[in-house]
């Protein structure tokens, strides 16, 4: 991945594929950003002008190049729009930091080396530049045969290898410890993009957990994984009745981070659906191509869980991996079917596009059994979400309001979108079945709701519970925008992990 180092470097005698600065749209045209200044002296404090000659606004996602003055060894300035500038002085807010640097550092695949010259306020801030630019210079070439070293990125350019953050201060205790935070959570992050990226012929069950078994002995996390001997044995029938129908069985997968120091236990739960066909009831062309995409709740939980434990956090994280592949076959589960789930509860299975809600009702069940302080769970669950919100935000449900708060606000503070949804106890009756004690389907309206009212019947007792219905964020069809490239985002990493320092620091349930 792309390096990154904070240096005191001052811009002009930096040698850099390009200097990158701000710019925001001020009332009367663009405004070159603080940290820039050096790079303004040289155009004789007439970069602002320049800036607008060349069509600059400083609008959001705007990247104007241009020649760096005479005198700077970098040959290249890369002005990236920040979106308006902050009233009164204020500064500029870490989420426009995060897509500034992410946009930048886009626009400079293909290069070796590049200065980043953003308002920096504090560590926060760094943190934030290097998230972006860590996050925004991601791409996923391993599929890609023709590059001349074997990787061939967007245009056939590899991701900008190094970053120097200007204004940094390297022997600062807190700077220091910003830009390692930015660093474990980008890695893993990219990480987990990795992971849905993976075409689902390379990425099943199987090897999934092999993948996060190798990373947990890693990085001293103690991982079980539950293959089907181990599911028929223990009675996990809901992620059974998933898995028995692809020629590649399901596992469930334990990820224990402990601290010696900890003082409270929190469960993440991710649905991890290898490949999503819908099962007996097939998709149809035209929604099933991204369908790799579903384990991408499983592959966030898995790397906050990493996270957790390179950060050192005082808690202890469990984070639990669903996986399966949902194919139609003579050995499938059939609509109208009935599973025992691991809880004792029978399912009916009306049909077996609702997959998910059956494989994480299981790993709900297993995570209550720990009596954890709080469980999140992560899915691709719902396509009724995905019209609800759109595809940047996910929706948040929960069994208790202040959680459903606090998770909202952790979304926000990492730069998340994230909103609110209710648990309306009419829909329940929906999935009332005549044959067993519920139904995996029920009314259409709000089903992003009936799944979540779902999940919540496999949630232990007095157990505070919150539901990410990420099916919109997980996977970006668009092109790409600040740090979030085409393909797999990453989404709900950032909340999970902030979600576990807040527990760590006590502020948190
Ligand atoms: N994995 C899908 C949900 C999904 C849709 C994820 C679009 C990402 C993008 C899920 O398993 C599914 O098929 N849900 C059904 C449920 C329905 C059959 C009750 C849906 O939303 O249509
Ligand atoms: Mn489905
Ligand atoms: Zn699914």
């Amino acid at each position: 991945m792309t390096a990154l180092t904070l240096s005191t470097a001052a811009a002009p005698g930096l040698r850099a594929d390009a200097i990158v600065i701000g710019v925001a749209k001020g009332a009367k045209g663009p405004v070159v950003a603080p940290g820039a200044e050096a790079v303004d002296k040289a155009y004789d404090g007439r970069l602002a002008g320049v800036l607008e000659t060349l069509g600059a606004s400083g609008a959001e996602g705007e990247v104007t190049k241009l020649p760096a003055p005479s005198g700077f060894k970098a040959p290249l300035v890369v002005a990236v729009g920040l979106g308006a500038e902050p009233e009164n002085d204020a500064r500029f807010d870490g989420e426009a930091l995060r897509k500034g640097a992410g946009t930048a550092a886009r626009a400079l695949a293909g290069a070796k080396k590049a200065a980043f010259a953003l308002p920096l306020t504090d560590a926060a801030d760094a943190g934030a530049v290097a998230e972006g630019a860590l996050l925004g210079a991601y791409s996923f070439d391993a599929y890609k045969e023709n590059g001349k070293d074997g990787r061939n990125g967007k245009n056939g350019k590899a991701p900008l290898a190094e970053v120097a953050l200007l204004g940094g201060k390297p022997r600062d205790k807190a700077y220091k410890a910003a830009v390692e935070r930015a660093t474990a959570v980008s890695e893993e992050l990219n990480r987990a993009r990795d992971l849905v990226n993976t075409p689902p012929n390379d990425l099943n069950p199987e090897s999934f957990a092999a993948v996060a078994q190798t990373a947990a002995k890693e990085h001293g996390i103690k991982a079980q994984v539950l293959d089907v001997k181990a599911l028929e044995k223990g009675g996990y029938g809901g992620i059974l009745g998933v898995g028995v129908g692809s020629a590649a069985g399901p596992r469930l997968v334990k990820l224990s981070y402990t601290h010696s120091k900890a003082k409270k236990h929190l469960a993440f739960v991710g649905k991890g659906i290898t490949y999503d066909s819908g099962g007996i009831s097939l998709k149809p062309a035209g929604h099933n191509e991204t369908m790799k995409c579903d384990m991408s709740g499983a592959a966030a939980v898995f790397g906050a869980v990493v996270a957790a434990a390179r950060l050192g956090l005082e808690v202890n994280v469990t984070g639990w991996l669903a996986l399966a592949e949902n194919m139609p076959s003579g050995s499938a589960t059939r609509p109208g079917d009935v599973l025992r789930m691991y809880s004792g509860k029978t399912v009916e299975v009306l049909n077996t596009d609702a997959e998910g809600r059956l494989v994480l009702a299981d790993a709900l069940w297993a995570a209550s059994q720990e009596k954890p302080d709080a469980i999140v769970d992560v899915a691709t669950l719902t396509g009724a979400m995905v019209l609800a919100l759109g595809n940047r935000t996910f929706g948040v449900m929960a069994n208790d309001e202040a959680f459903r708060s606090a998770v909202c606000e952790a979304s926000e503070e990492v730069g998340e979108a994230a909103w609110p949804m209710p648990l309306p106890e009419h829909l329940r009756k929906g999935m009332d079945s005549p044959t067993a004690d519920i139904a995996n389907m029920g009314e259409r309206m709000g089903g992003g709701l009936v799944a979540g009212l779902f999940l919540r019947e496999f949630v232990g007792e007095g157990i505070t519970w919150a539901h990410l219905d990420i099916a919109g964020p997980a996977f970006n069809e668009q092109g790409p925008f600040g740090y979030t490239p085409k393909g797999g985002t990453g989404s709900a990493v950032r909340t999970l992990v902030r979600l576990a320092e807040l527990t760590a620091a006590g502020d948190l349930g």
